[in-house]
């Protein structure tokens, strides 16, 4: 039986459900929301979808009821509050952390070996805030922002070149926010380095377009995204659940690597049936470095407001 619980079913949750669903290799979803009716509906709506998008994976929603939740294998937490025009994702903080805290000990209880993926926002603070709650091994516990920020950062090359975004193979490190740091040296085209297709301007503007990708949906739709977060967030639970070994880019807790401890940042990992089995420790030049301790610094800040909104 594998089963996977995706928290919070607004746009980011459903979505997520819906993508997995399509991807038919889950016995069971659920969907659950603290909003009466909410994963019920969305969930019964997925559902009677099955027969048209050729899917046997039963999707069940609930409200607030964690006891239908036992025995995941996976949960997904996307509960929370998204962001508004002129928000940045670290003023989501003081509502997010207590809902992700709470959703944390509520899951712990219903399926204490299950693997925890993060998709709630400020994303890096709160995967630190779902492990140290959760009293897990940090392997089990990630979070959802690297695999989408290189989706936008590909869709973004693809169009540039004309070409499909599957040929494009990119690497992104750091936080989920205007600190992540994409990596062109490492992005290549069917194994052409980006950087002899796309001139050093064009590429950087498409770097800066992809650091604030979210903003930009935000001011459009006034709310964040939510199909591209669903589907990244699927993606990650298809690589452990398949025990696929997938090299995606995941917020993790670093450990010493690249001289960064106690920090919760993007970085390449293997994800597969342990959750990540490896973080891969590339070599960083110089100003990818800086970077990176740029973006570890920032991070780290919105961590200690963390603490200090705990006690
Ligand atoms: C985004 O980047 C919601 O943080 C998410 O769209």
């Amino acid at each position: 039986m594998k089963k996977v619980t995706i928290v919070g079913a607004g746009s980011v949750g459903s979505t997520c459900a819906d993508v997995l669903a399509k991807k038919n290799f889950l016995d069971e979803v659920v969907l659950i929301d603290i909003k009466e009716g909410i994963g019920e509906g969305k969930a019964l709506d997925i559902w009677e979808s099955s027969a048209i998008n050729h899917f046997d994976t039963r999707v069940k929603g609930f409200t607030n009821d964690y006891t239908k939740t036992i025995g995941s294998d996976v949960v997904v937490i996307t509960s929370g509050l998204p962001r508004k025009p002129g928000m940045s994702r670290d003023d989501l903080i003081s509502t997010n952390a207590k809902i992700v805290r709470s959703v944390t000990n509520s899951i712990m209880s219903a399926s204490p070996e299950a693997i925890i993926i993060i998709v709630s926002n400020p994303l890096d603070v709160m995967t630190y805030a779902a492990h140290i709650e959760s009293g897990k091994t940090a392997n089990k516990v990630f979070g959802q922002a690297g695999v989408l920020d290189t989706a936008r950062y590909r869709a973004f090359i693809a169009s540039e070149l004309s070409i499909s975004p599957m040929d494009i193979q990119a690497l992104l490190m750091g936080g989920h926010g205007d600190t992540m740091v994409p990596l062109p040296r490492y992005t290549t085209v069917s194994g052409i380095p980006v950087t002899e297709l796309i001139a050093k301007d064009t590429l950087e503007a498409i770097v800066n377009r992809t650091k604030k990708g979210g903003g930009e949906i935000v001011n459009l739709l006034g709310t964040s995204a939510w199909y591209a977060p669903g589907a990244s967030a699927a993606q990650m639970v298809e690589s452990v659940i398949q025990n696929q070994n997938h090299i995606f880019p995941c917020c993790v807790r670093l450990d010493g690597q690249w001289g960064l401890k106690d920090v919760y940042l993007g970085a390449p990992v293997k994800l597969g049936r342990n959750g990540v089995e490896e973080i891969i420790e590339i070599k960083l030049n110089d100003q990818e470095m800086a970077l990176l301790n740029t973006s570890a610094g920032h991070v780290k800040e919105v961590m200690a407001v963390y603490d200090n909104i705990m006690g």
